[in-house]
C-alpha cells in the first residue's frame, strides 16, 4: 500500500477537493460539526455495547474506544472554547442519515450486527479521511497537528469495526457486505452537496 492511499481505507470515492478550501473558511461550523461527531460515535459505541452484553470480544474492543471518542469530544470542545465558541444546537446529519436508509432492516441478530459494525466503519473511514485533508491543509499547525492525531486514531476504529465484523459473521459475508455498502456510500458522497459548515 502506498503510503499516499494509507488513510483512505478502500473508500470508492475521494472527497470533492473544494471541500477542504471552502472547510477551512469555516472553520467554526465545522468544529461544532465535528463535535456532534464525536459525541455521537462514542454514543454509538455504548449502544452496541448495550445492545450486545453477551459479545465478551465486542465489549472488550469498544469500551476503550468509547473512552477514546469522549476524549476527542472533550479536544474538539476546547479548539472550540479557545476560539471563544461554543457548541451551539445540533443540525441533521444528513450523512449518517442516508446511511442508515440503505442499512438492511430485520434478519437475526448476528445481521442486524454486521449492518451496525459496517456503518461504523464506513463513517470512521469517511472521517478518517477527512482528517487526512484537513491535516494537510489547515493553515493553523497546532489544529493540523491535532487533526492528524484523530485521523491515526479514527484509522484504527475503523480496523476494530472491521474485526469485530469478521469475529462474529463470516469473512466472506462480511467482505461481500463492505464492498456493497462501500459503492452506497459513494453514490451518497456523490449526490451531497459540498458544503462548508459539515465535517460530512
Ligand atoms: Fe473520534
Ligand atoms: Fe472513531
Amino acid at each position: 500500500m502506498e503510503a499516499k492511499d494509507k488513510f483512505t481505507l478502500g473508500l470508492e470515492l475521494p472527497t470533492d477537493p473544494r471541500w477542504v478550501n471552502i472547510a477551512e473558511m469555516n472553520i467554526r461550523a465545522i468544529l461544532v460539526d465535528h463535535a456532534y461527531c464525536e459525541q455521537k460515535a462514542a454514543s454509538s459505541c455504548i449502544s452496541l455495547i448495550i445492545a450486545y452484553p453477551e459479545k465478551d470480544k465486542l465489549v472488550e474492543v469498544l469500551t476503550p474506544v468509547v473512552a477514546e471518542e469522549w476524549s476527542h469530544f472533550e479536544r474538539v470542545m476546547q479548539e472550540l472554547r479557545k476560539r471563544g465558541y461554543g457548541l451551539d444546537r445540533p443540525r441533521k446529519d444528513l450523512y449518517v442519515e442516508k446511511l442508515s436508509q440503505v442499512l438492511r432492516r430485520g434478519g437475526n441478530r448476528e445481521q442486524q450486527l454486521l449492518e451496525k459494525l459496517l456503518m461504523n466503519a464506513l463513517i470512521e473511514a469517511r472521517s478518517c479521511e477527512r482528517f487526512k485533508l484537513l491535516w494537510k491543509n489547515i493553515s493553523d499547525p497546532a489544529l493540523s497537528e491535532f487533526y492528524y492525531e484523530l485521523m491515526v486514531s479514527e484509522a484504527g476504529h475503523y480496523r476494530n469495526f472491521l474485526a469485530l465484523a469478521k469475529e462474529y459473521i463470516p469473512e466472506e459475508e462480511v467482505m461481500e457486505r463492505w464492498r456493497a455498502l462501500l459503492q452506497e456510500e459513494a453514490a451518497i458522497m456523490l449526490q451531497m452537496e459540498v458544503r462548508d459548515d459539515r465535517m460530512h
